[in-house]
Order: C-alpha cells, then structure tokens, then sequence
C-alpha cells in the first residue's frame, strides 16, 4: 500500500504513523524527520532548511521534492510505504505524480486548531524519534524515553508562537490538497480522537477498506 497520511501540525500523523508501519508492514517516510537530521548534521541542506522550519513555514517544493524522490526510489519502499508529511502543496503533489507515484490512498487526520494548540504544548520527544506527552502518552520515567534511555526535549518549533504559524501555513497551502485528492477518489478522513488507540481504530478501519 503507498499511503499519504495528511494532518495539521501535531495531528497525530507521526504517533500513527508508526502504528500503520508495524501493522502493515511498510516504511514511514517523514519529510520533517528527514529535514529534522539534516539540521542536526549541519548538511548545506539543513542549513537553509533552518530558518524555514523556525518560522513555521514550509521548505521549498524543489529541495523536497528532490529529497523525497531520492528516498522513494530505494529498495525499503519497493513494497508500499507511508508519506508522513508530503505532500503539503499542490506543486508538490504534482511533482509526485509526474514521478509517476501510483498512491492506494491519502488519509487524513482532522484536529480543531484548539486542541492542536494544547497537544503541542505538551509534546516530548526524543532524537531516537519516538515522541510522548506530558498528559495524554507519558514516559514510564519522567523526561526520559522507554524506547533508548535518552533525555526527551522540546521541539524548536513548538513554540505557541511557531505553532500558531505552522497553522496558518497548513491550512493556507496544505487544506487544498484534500480536493485535489478527494477528485482523485483516494481520500478518506477521519477523526482524532483523545485517545491515540481509538483514533488508531478508525486508521485501520479506514485503511483497510482500500487495502481490501
Ligand atoms: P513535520 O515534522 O512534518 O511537522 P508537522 O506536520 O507540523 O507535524 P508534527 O510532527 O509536529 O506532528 P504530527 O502530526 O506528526 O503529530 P504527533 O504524532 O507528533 O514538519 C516540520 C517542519 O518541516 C514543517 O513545519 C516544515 O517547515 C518542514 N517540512 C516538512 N515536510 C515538508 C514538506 N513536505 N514541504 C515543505 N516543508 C516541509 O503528535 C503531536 C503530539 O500530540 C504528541 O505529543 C503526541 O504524543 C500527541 N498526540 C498524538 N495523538 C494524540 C491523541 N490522539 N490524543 C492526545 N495526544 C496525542
């Protein structure tokens, strides 16, 4: 199955994400993660990225395009794989296609801006990639993952300032793809729950109708 999962900064699509790949077995391709580790290795790429992301705006179409085609074309999505943040404009989705990308299925995630402002509020993660909450998903020991051990921090771009303005980017250039795929006939929506087990129920529910 290739899957796009689509959802406003904080919507869960990460915490899904990884839910979706061990039950069927596919790879999740995070544009954010991929952009995230080039910051952290100070590349040339994540140098210019920087100031995108702690503005809250998106990164050129044609730096991710490119890091996203390098990444599809791999032996690890030969078999389906999940696109977690990609595509955010239509000039990206259309850069897809003309990859000639055949996707089963784009999935969104829908999360009134009030409760994303209070989950961002209280999101942990960890370089290891595994993310928590302070209230909804808490570590075993406070401040430190199950996962490696490691000491969780905050995001750069979850502040209240930086996620009001990732918001505003998702619902001004990111929204409309939801008509360019539900043209398509591949878009399926579904709630976010309070619970992650019960938002995870309705993915499943709603994967395994195109997966059938
Ligand atoms: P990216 O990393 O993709 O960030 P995002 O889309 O803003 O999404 P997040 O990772 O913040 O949230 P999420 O939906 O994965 O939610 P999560 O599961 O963590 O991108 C970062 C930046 O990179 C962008 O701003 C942009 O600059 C750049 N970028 C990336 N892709 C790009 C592209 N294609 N084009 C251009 N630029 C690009 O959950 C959030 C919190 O809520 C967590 O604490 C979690 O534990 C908690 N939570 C999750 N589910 C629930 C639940 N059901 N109930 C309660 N709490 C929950």
């Amino acid at each position: 199955m290739n899957l796009i999962l689509m959802g406003a900064p904080g919507a869960g699509k990460g915490t899904q994400s990884a839910k979706i790949s061990a039950k069927y077995n596919i790879p999740a391709v995070s544009t954010g993660d991929m952009l995230r580790a080039a910051v952290k290795a100070e590349t040339e790429l994540g140098k210019s990225a920087k100031s995108y992301m702690d503005a809250g705006l998106l990164v050129p179409d044609e730096v991710v395009v490119g890091i996203v085609k390098d990444h599809l074309s791999t032996e690890a999505c030969k078999n389906g794989f999940i696109l977690d943040g990609f595509p955010r404009t239509i000039p990206q989705a259309e850069a897809l296609e003309a990859m000639g990308v055949k996707i089963d299925v784009v999935l969104s995630i829908e999360v009134p801006d009030e409760k994303i402002i209070k989950r961002m509020s209280g999101r942990r993660v960890c370089h290891c990639g595994a993310s928590y909450h302070v209230e909804y998903i808490r570590p075993k020991v406070d401040g430190i993952c199950d996962k490696c051990g490691e000491k969780l921090y905050i995001r750069d771009d979850d502040c209240e300032e930086t996620v009001a303005n990732r918001l505003k980017t998702y619902h001004a250039q990111t929204e409309p793809l939801k008509d360019f795929y539900a043209e398509r006939g591949i878009l399926a929506c579904v709630e976010g729950q309070e619970e992650v087990a019960d938002t995870t129920a309705l993915v499943f529910e709603a994967l395994d109708k195109f997966n059938a």
